[in-house]
């Protein structure tokens, strides 16, 4: 075995269906608004993943917009909506997805006791028939129907090979194994797989894939060792997010089977070269940042310390590197490219190299933006062009504005802000409070003056390039009506950067609608 040694055979090809939109979305305290998961598909459309798992339709008024959105704006991959054993969860699946080109219904329901049991406390006979039905009823609306058995690897093996004998009659063309709570070991997972190729008669009319969660850290070893078993679709989460511990991750699969073809003999459809952007867009847009040491998108994860490391790679890549960093789109070193020279055109063109798609007036506020900060710290690289489109783009509606904020604070001082804000009205109002530090202080002049009350769950900052003169990219995360909203933004003013982000997750309370709440054994 030698790295790079990309010419080996390949026999086959894996499917990638993302569902970060779906289950990622089920991660504590994620809320995406249409707007931002339309543009997390974008991202997932331009890294070509086959399909998209874009929403859970029936969950709320929200989830059915956005999958009936993205449904109808997303062309290049295809897309599913998911949808418990029940009628009114296959008709609402289907007027969202019934716009894509390449529409998919995924149908789950529990085949574990423990499930049955105590969750749907229904006969396993009832269940059977619920899944068959309403596998048949998604199949009238849909060529691509997709099943799954809910928690299938605690679940009785017969009754899982019934389920999907009965389902695949009924027209599934999809089998989807889902590791539900994370319990399966490898070995074990790729056994289950190839038993259910040797008791369920018509596995043939039906593709293999798998879902597998990531409690004992095995959601990607699980996944890759489906897929040695005749697997052929992975779900993933780009970063691996998702309930509980998350899925397995996107990148971590796709660089797996690209990295070592000599041992898969397998190829993904997807632009490699599109994952490091598309992990900095759902972490920003999440609030859920990325571990340094993560594999593949971790800041750690091309970074050599060792002295001994360092003269190896100077001498040749390969040495202490199984991937090239510009495989995962990763930029080599820093690209320092603008400052405040740079005008309106050298900002446009590398936003393009970068892949954003903006419109004129995002790139209006971008540039003004750019030169404030220019000013402020002279050289601009990417990550402070992400931090500022990621700023300017206007995901929410801006009904509060920050207009004004000081404050003093100090060993001896007793730290108080001053804060002005323009209302929906135009008008401004204006308020001071203290606190036990600047932003504490600033936090409570402006939720004074909106008014939304609210808990602050989560404040990090995270320094976006190196340097004293570096941005403080500020997430909170706030409980106001019941619901989680995430607020960002980024300024060389830690303060600033705070209080911004505060109003962009009050802005973002104010703007959403509250969600339906769901039957209780809905949760998957
Ligand atoms: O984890 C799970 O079982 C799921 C199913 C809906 C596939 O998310
Ligand atoms: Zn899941």
């Amino acid at each position: 075995m030698t790295t790079e040694d990309r010419s080996q055979p390949i026999e086959g090809n894996v499917l990638i269906f993302d569902t970060t939109l779906r289950d990622g979305e089920q991660s504590p305290g994620v809320a995406l608004n249409v707007e931002e998961k339309l543009e997390i598909a974008r991202a997932l459309e331009r890294m070509r993943v086959d399909f998209i798992e874009a929403g859970f339709p029936a969950s709320s008024p929200g989830d059915l917009e956005s999958v009936t959105q993205i449904a109808k704006q997303v062309r290049g991959s295809a897309i599913a909506g998911l949808a418990r054993a029940v009628q009114a969860d296959v008709d609402a699946c289907w007027e969202a997805v019934q716009h894509a080109e390449h529409p998919r219904i995924h149908v789950f329901l529990s085949s574990s006791d423990i499930h049955i049991m105590h969750q749907l406390e229904r006969d396993k006979e009832r269940v059977l028939e619920m899944a068959r039905t309403m596998v048949a009823r998604a199949k009238k609306y849909c060529d691509d129907v997709e099943f799954s058995p809910m928690d299938a690897t605690r679940s009785e093996l017969e009754y899982v090979y019934r389920m999907l004998t009965e389902c695949i009659d009924a027209g599934a063309t999809t089998v989807n194994i889902p590791d539900t709570v994370g319990y399966a070991i490898p070995e074990e997972f790729g056994d289950f797989i190839r038993k259910i190729q040797e008791n369920v008669s018509n596995i043939h009319k039906a593709s293999i894939s798998v879902h597998c969660h990531n409690d004992l850290g095995l959601a990607v070893a699980n996944s890759l060792t489906a897929v040695t078993a005749g697997a052929r679709q992975i779900e993933t989460c780009m970063n691996g997010i998702g309930e509980r511990a998350g899925n397995a991750s996107l990148e971590e699969v796709v660089m797996a089977i690209k990295t070592r073809p000599d041992y898969f003999h397998l190829s993904t459809s997807i632009d490699s070269t599109q994952i490091h952007r598309t992990s900095r867009l759902v972490s920003q847009l999440t609030g859920m940042s990325v571990q340094p040491n993560k594999a593949i998108v971790g800041v750690n994860a091309f970074r050599h310390q060792s002295g001994i490391h360092q003269h190896g790679i100077t001498k040749m890549r390969q040495t202490y590197e199984i991937i090239d960093p510009a495989e995962i789109g990763l930029p080599h070193g820093t690209t320092l490219v603008l400052n405040k020279n740079s005008g309106r055109h050298g900002l446009k063109s590398r936003l393009d190299d970068l892949g954003y798609e903006i419109t004129t007036a995002e790139l209006d506020r971008v540039f003004v933006a750019f030169k404030e900060l220019a000013d402020k710290k002279g050289e601009i690289d990417d990550r402070d062009l992400d931090a500022l489109v990621s700023g300017e783009r206007r995901t929410v509606e801006e009904v509060y504005k920050l207009d004004l904020l000081q404050v003093s604070c100090g060993n001896q001082a007793i730290p108080t802000a001053t804060v002005r804000i323009i209302g929906p009205d135009g008008r401004p109002s204006e308020s001071t409070s203290t606190g036990t530090g600047p932003v504490d202080a600033a936090y409570r002049a402006i939720n004074g003056l909106i008014g939304v009350p609210n808990q602050l769950l989560e404040y990090t900052v995270n320094s976006v390039t190196e340097g004293i003169d570096a941005q403080g990219e500020v997430t909170v995360r706030v409980e106001a009506h019941d619901r989680t909203f995430v607020g960002r933004s980024a300024d060389t003013d830690i303060v600033v950067a705070s209080a911004k982000a505060l109003m962009n997750a009050l802005n973002r309370a104010i703007a959403q609608a509250p969600r339906e709440p769901q039957e209780a054994w809905s949760n998957p």
